[in-house]
């Protein structure tokens, strides 16, 4: 009976350490666990939704008006506390070096979740600079104004609530924005390609203008990936790095519009 017991346990420990470092580096197991099985279970527990908790966490230990630490605090819930589908501090060294490097003046998003990036993007544009950010839900889109308010960038950041496909073809007539220097695509991944084409056919890219897009390996964008590196319309480049907050691998796509 001791020895049935005690294979059980050996079972059960191995079991456990196998999920969690499967968890840990595949990113099909990271986003069922994280995505999936942990937020129900935690909703279920706190009766709170996922950006509900991070926003309490942040508005607890974060510091009002100090965006950097906003970016800092968030990602210590999330490495600490409970994941997120932030674009995360490994890939965001890479979203901020190319932000430096293209110094926009305009900024679109695609897929504000809490924002997270959106914080992580406005502290470093230049003073008189915008960043408009799109999230088709609203319950999403109320955490992340409170998060840029927090951050005090709500000067500098606009959350606009709808679908990008509903949005995008009003944007010039809304913004005042001719074209933008800069468009990050964090949005559903099989959306990248329809509205990077819409984005085109509204004439909101000029040449010159920067498209990054987050997750092209994982979840991966194999359509859109294959669009911007065979068309002659764009220069790609590709940031490989880790899926937010685990080591499963994932990237980012640079890439320029040509015109
Ligand atoms: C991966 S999260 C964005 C993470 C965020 N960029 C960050 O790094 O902090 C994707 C978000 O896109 C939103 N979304 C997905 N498809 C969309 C669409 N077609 N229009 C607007 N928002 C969309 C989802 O509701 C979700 O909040």
């Amino acid at each position: 009976m001791l020895y049935v017991a005690a294979a059980v346990l050996v079972a059960l420990t191995l079991a456990f350490l196998l999920v969690r470092q499967k968890v840990r580096t595949d990113g099909k197991w990271a986003l069922w666990w994280h995505d999936n099985l942990n937020e129900r279970f935690q909703d279920f527990v706190t009766g709170r939704t996922r950006p509900e908790r991070l926003l309490q966490y942040l508005q607890k230990n974060g510091t009002r008006g100090d965006a950097n630490n906003v970016v800092d605090t968030i990602d210590r819930f999330c490495g600490t506390v409970e994941w997120a589908m932030n674009v995360g501090g490994e890939k965001g060294k890479i979203v901020d070096k190319v932000v430096l490097e293209t110094n926009p003046g305009t900024v679109l998003e695609l897929g504000t979740y809490c924002g997270y990036s959106a914080v992580r993007m406005g502290r470093l544009l230049a003073p008189g600079s915008r960043l408009i950010t799109l999230e088709m839900n609203p319950a999403y889109a109320k955490v992340a104004k409170e998060v840029i308010a927090f951050a005090g960038l709500d000067k500098q950041v606009e959350v606009l609530v709808g679908s990008t496909t509903e949005l995008i073809p009003q944007l010039k007539k809304k913004l005042d924005i001719d074209t933008f220097d800069m468009i990050f695509l964090d949005h559903w991944k099989q959306s990248y390609l329809p509205d990077t084409k819409l984005l085109e056919e509204c004439g909101l890219l000029r040449k010159g203008t920067v498209l990054l897009a987050d997750n092209v390996i994982c979840p991966g964008t194999p359509d859109y990936l294959q669009y911007v590196r065979s068309s002659p319309k764009y220069l790609s480049q590709h940031f490989p790095s880790v899926l937010e907050y685990t080591n499963a691998p994932d990237g980012l796509e640079k890439s320029v519009y040509l015109g």
